[in-house]
C-alpha cells in the first residue's frame, strides 16, 4: 500500500479541515493537520505563537513540519495552514489539492458560522479584513501555480468537493 499523501491547500477559512474530515468519512484515508501538529509540538495555540514569538518563528515551525511530513507520512490527507503552500518540498510530500473560493464567499461563510467569533479570533491574519484581502490577492495565483489539482469550493458543498477530489486523484 503506497498511496500518495493528499495535501489540501488554500486560504484561511476555506474549509481545508472540514473537507479533510469529510474525505475520511467517504474513503479509507486518515487525516492530519499541520497547524494541529505545530500546536502540539509547541503546546501552544497558533494565535499565541504569533503573538509571543512572531510570524517568522511560526514559518520555521511550518518548515520543520513539512520536512517531517515528507519523511514520515504516507497515504494520508494533510490539511494545512493557509501559508503552508510555500514549502519548497511540498511536491515531495504528495499531491497538492487547492481548494479555491473567492475571498468574499470565504468571509461570508465564516461570518455565518455558528462559532463565527472564534473562527476569526483564532486566526491572527484575519483580524483586519482589508489586510487579509491583500494577502488573498497576493496568494491567489500562487495557490493555483503550486496546485496539481484545483477544486472549486465556492458553493461550500463539502460532499461534492470530496467526490471531485477523489475523482481527480
Ligand atoms: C495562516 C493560516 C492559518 C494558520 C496561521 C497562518 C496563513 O491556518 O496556519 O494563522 O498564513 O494563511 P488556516 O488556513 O487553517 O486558517
Amino acid at each position: 500500500m503506497n498511496k500518495k499523501n493528499i495535501i489540501l491547500i488554500g486560504f484561511m477559512g476555506v474549509g481545508k479541515g472540514t473537507i479533510a474530515r469529510e474525505m475520511v468519512a467517504q474513503s479509507d484515508y486518515f487525516a492530519i493537520d499541520t497547524d494541529d501538529i505545530i500546536e502540539s509540538l509547541e503546546n501552544t495555540k497558533i494565535k499565541k505563537i504569533f503573538a509571543k514569538l512572531g510570524e517568522p518563528y511560526f514559518r520555521d515551525l511550518e518548515k520543520k513540519c513539512a520536512l517531517w511530513c515528507e519523511k514520515n507520512i504516507q497515504g494520508t490527507i494533510i490539511s494545512t495552514g493557509g501559508g503552508f503552500y510555500r514549502q519548497e518540498n511540498i511536491h515531495k510530500i504528495g499531491t497538492v489539492v487547492y481548494l479555491k473560493a473567492s475571498f468574499e464567499s470565504i468571509i461570508q461563510r465564516l461570518k455565518n458560522a455558528p462559532n463565527s467569533k472564534s473562527k476569526f479570533k483564532k486566526r491572527p491574519l484575519l483580524q483586519d479584513l482589508e489586510e487579509a484581502k491583500k494577502i488573498y490577492n497576493q496568494r491567489v495565483k500562487e495557490y493555483e501555480d503550486v496546485a496539481d489539482i484545483v477544486i472549486d469550493v465556492d458553493d461550500f458543498d463539502e460532499q461534492k468537493a470530496v467526490q471531485n477530489i477523489l475523482k481527480a486523484i
